[in-house]
């Protein structure tokens, strides 16, 4: 099944005709706190596994979406117009594909608040404020489910950046997808704090879609891995429910380095971190010893996301200088 076949299935009877001139989105960026790793369908980008995340409120992408008379697609990414053979905009060009539907042409302009492609999931937010101005520009009225599956044939992890708070994308069991798509938990957790720790801005050396082709190929590991992820899922989620942070940072803390060392058996290996990772890690597990709850997840790049609750905040930050800190339920998400 093509990627073009499941925007039909969502678009058949909706208008083609865009409404307003223009249209502008925005959406969070998620760190996924229990890893999407793995692919049953690289067109369609279906997972593995579930996976359960959370949305960092205020911090993502806003895009503005304007159809244009030139021939061509014009986009733009923080003020800056991006090369046409650059590859951003191929990526997104084999994205708007997709909905070109009288040959029409696309300026697109993003303004991120996140580092792009540091692992900070900013093609995740990127793709769901996109779908979103789409969604708008045409008066579909697409509900959240719909949205999420368009928004994960651009980037997998994207389909959760559709929703705020804690986000859980069911891997979905159905050829064409139409059962994989995020949905949003209940549950809130004001005291909860996330820790941007970026030491590297510059975009990875391989991307996660390659890393992940890679490690399910060759990684012994990997056999494992849907078991852990089950267990570490239904571990987290009584975690959320009763507010046990310790549980809920050791079983991120867990999670993000059990995908990692599927990566490190994959063949050639795929090693995210470099020293300042590490000693970050070491820092933390040093001051974890000495009674402070501070845990940490990592993505596809060297940088970490330290969790934590309200209350430590004022320790964290004397540890970490100059950490962003995003509080993930706060008065922004309304
Ligand atoms: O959606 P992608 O292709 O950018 O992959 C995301 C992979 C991880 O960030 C490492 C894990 C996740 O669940 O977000």
């Amino acid at each position: 099944m093509l990627a073009r076949d499941i925007v039909e299935l969502i678009l058949e009877k909706r208008s083609h005709q865009p409404q307003p001139n223009s249209a502008k989105a925005f959406a969070p960026t998620n760190i996924a706190l229990i890893k999407y790793w793995g692919k049953r369908d690289a067109v369609l980008n279906l997972p593995r596994t579930d996976s359960l995340s959370i949305s960092l409120a205020h911090k993502g992408t806003t895009t503005s979406l304007e159809i244009t008379q030139s021939n061509q697609d014009e986009f733009w990414l923080n003020n800056e117009l991006q090369p046409t053979d650059s590859a951003f905009s191929q990526r997104l060009t084999e994205f708007i594909n997709l909905f070109r539907f009288n040959n029409e042409h696309y300026k697109i302009q993003s303004e991120s608040n996140i580092p792009l492609a540091a692992g900070l999931a900013s093609s995740a937010a990127g793709f769901a404020s996109l779908i979103k101005a789409f969604n708008a520009l045409y008066a579909w009225e697409l509900d959240s489910a719909q949205l999420s599956i368009l928004a994960r044939l651009g980037s997998g992890s994207a389909c959760r950046s559709i929703h705020n708070g804690f986000v859980w994308w069911q891997k979905g069991l159905l050829a064409d997808g139409m059962d994989s798509y995020a949905v949003p938990l209940e549950s809130t957790w004001n005291e909860l704090c996330v820790g941007l720790l970026i030491f590297d801005k510059k975009p990875k050396a391989i991307g996660s879609r390659e890393a992940m082709q890679r490690t399910v190929k060759t990684s012994y590991l990997f056999e494992n891995w849907p078991q852990q992820v089950a267990h570490d899922l239904s571990a987290i989620h009584e975690a959320i429910l009763t507010h046990d942070f310790k549980r809920l940072g050791e079983i991120s803390e867990h999670n993000a380095l059990s995908m990692h060392a599927t990566m490190l058996s994959a063949w050639p290996p795929i090693v995210y971190s470099n020293i300042e990772t590490l000693q970050a890690m070491n820092k933390i597990w040093e001051l974890r010893k000495q009674g402070l709850n501070l845990y940490f997840t990592q993505d596809a790049g060297p940088n970490l996301k330290l969790l934590f609750l309200k209350q430590d905040h004022a320790a964290v930050l004397e540890n970490f200088p100059g950490l962003e800190v995003v509080e993930v339920f706060s008065s922004q998400q309304a």
